[in-house]
């Protein structure tokens, strides 16, 4: 009971927390309220600090954090580890963590940050980069509500299944 408890309180924290940023910034806020994020009480403060001289500043000052792609295999990876592996290694990650000027895809590029894509705004992240494929890439397939590619390719290592 102490613990439900506690854990509503969490969420109430959070929640009251996103209501502080809400007031400038609506797209995110509303975007995260649909994500499992924010029910799990994960806000903008897990991601962005609590950002005080920025909100005080009316935004004339940076926030405390803003992950670059290079930076959130760190920052989703410490909650996502299963992740964070296979995709360092992967030929994307390797891309992303060097900094290179090839622009890979990092976690958020496939998922989004604030809203979770579903499987076809996933494949738009795709297409965005691998405009052509080899034939081999067929794009027809049964695969109801998951990301076609991730059928043959893992999404994370980009190994052959
Ligand atoms: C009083 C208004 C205000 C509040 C409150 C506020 N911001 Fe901002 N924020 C701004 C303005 C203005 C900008 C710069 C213009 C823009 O990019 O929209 C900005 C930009 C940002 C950016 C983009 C920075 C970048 O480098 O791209 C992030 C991230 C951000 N705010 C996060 C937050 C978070 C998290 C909170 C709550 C803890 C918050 N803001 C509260 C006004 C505010
Ligand atoms: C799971 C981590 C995470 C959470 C939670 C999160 N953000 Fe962000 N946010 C990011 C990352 C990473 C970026 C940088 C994306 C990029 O540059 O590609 C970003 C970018 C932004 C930006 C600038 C770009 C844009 O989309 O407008 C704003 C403003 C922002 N966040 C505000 C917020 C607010 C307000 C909240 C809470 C309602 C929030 N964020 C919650 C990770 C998060
Ligand atoms: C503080 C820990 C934490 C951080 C940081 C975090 N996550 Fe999560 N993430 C979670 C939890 C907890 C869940 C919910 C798991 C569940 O309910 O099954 C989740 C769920 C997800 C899901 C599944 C969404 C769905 O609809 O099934 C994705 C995708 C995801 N996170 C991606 C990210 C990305 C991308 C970032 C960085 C921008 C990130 N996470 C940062 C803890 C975190
Ligand atoms: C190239 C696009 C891409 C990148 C980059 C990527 N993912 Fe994923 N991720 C996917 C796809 C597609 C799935 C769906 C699962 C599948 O089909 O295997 C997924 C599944 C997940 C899940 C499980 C969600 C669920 O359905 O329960 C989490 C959590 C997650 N990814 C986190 C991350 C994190 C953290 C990173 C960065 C370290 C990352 N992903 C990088 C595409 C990507
Ligand atoms: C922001 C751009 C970008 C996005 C988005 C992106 N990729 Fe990539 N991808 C790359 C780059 C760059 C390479 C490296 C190409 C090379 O080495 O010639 C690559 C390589 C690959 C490879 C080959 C891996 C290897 O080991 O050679 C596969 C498979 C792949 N991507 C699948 C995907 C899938 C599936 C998605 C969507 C879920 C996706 N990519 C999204 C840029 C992107
Ligand atoms: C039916 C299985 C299948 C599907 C679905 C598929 N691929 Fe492939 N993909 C392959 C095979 C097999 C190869 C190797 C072809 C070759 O060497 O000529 C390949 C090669 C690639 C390559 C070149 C790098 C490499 O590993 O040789 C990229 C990039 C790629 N696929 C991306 C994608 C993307 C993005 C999607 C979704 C739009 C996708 N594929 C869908 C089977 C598939």
């Amino acid at each position: 009971m102490t613990w439900l408890l506690l854990a509503a309180g969490l969420i109430l924290q959070a929640q009251e927390g996103a209501k502080v940023c809400a007031a400038c910034h609506s797209d995110p806020f509303e975007e995260l309220q649909k994500h499992k994020h924010f029910a799990k009480s994960i806000s903008c403060e897990t991601c962005h600090g609590a950002s005080e001289q920025h909100r005080n500043a009316v935004g004339a000052t940076p926030p405390d954090k803003v992950a670059a792609p290079d930076q959130q295999p760190a920052l989703c990876g410490a909650c996502h580890p299963a992740q964070r592996k296979p995709f360092e290694s992967s030929k994307h990650g390797q891309l992303v963590l060097a900094k290179s000027r090839t622009r890979a895809a990092s976690c958020g590029t496939c998922h989004g940050v604030h809203s979770a894509r579903n499987a076809v705004a996933m494949l738009r992240q795709c297409e965005r980069c691998h405009a052509a494929l080899p034939a081999a890439c067929k794009k027809e397939g049964e695969a109801a509500g998951k990301l076609i590619c991730a059928t043959c390719h893992d999404p994370h290592t980009l190994a052959r299944r």
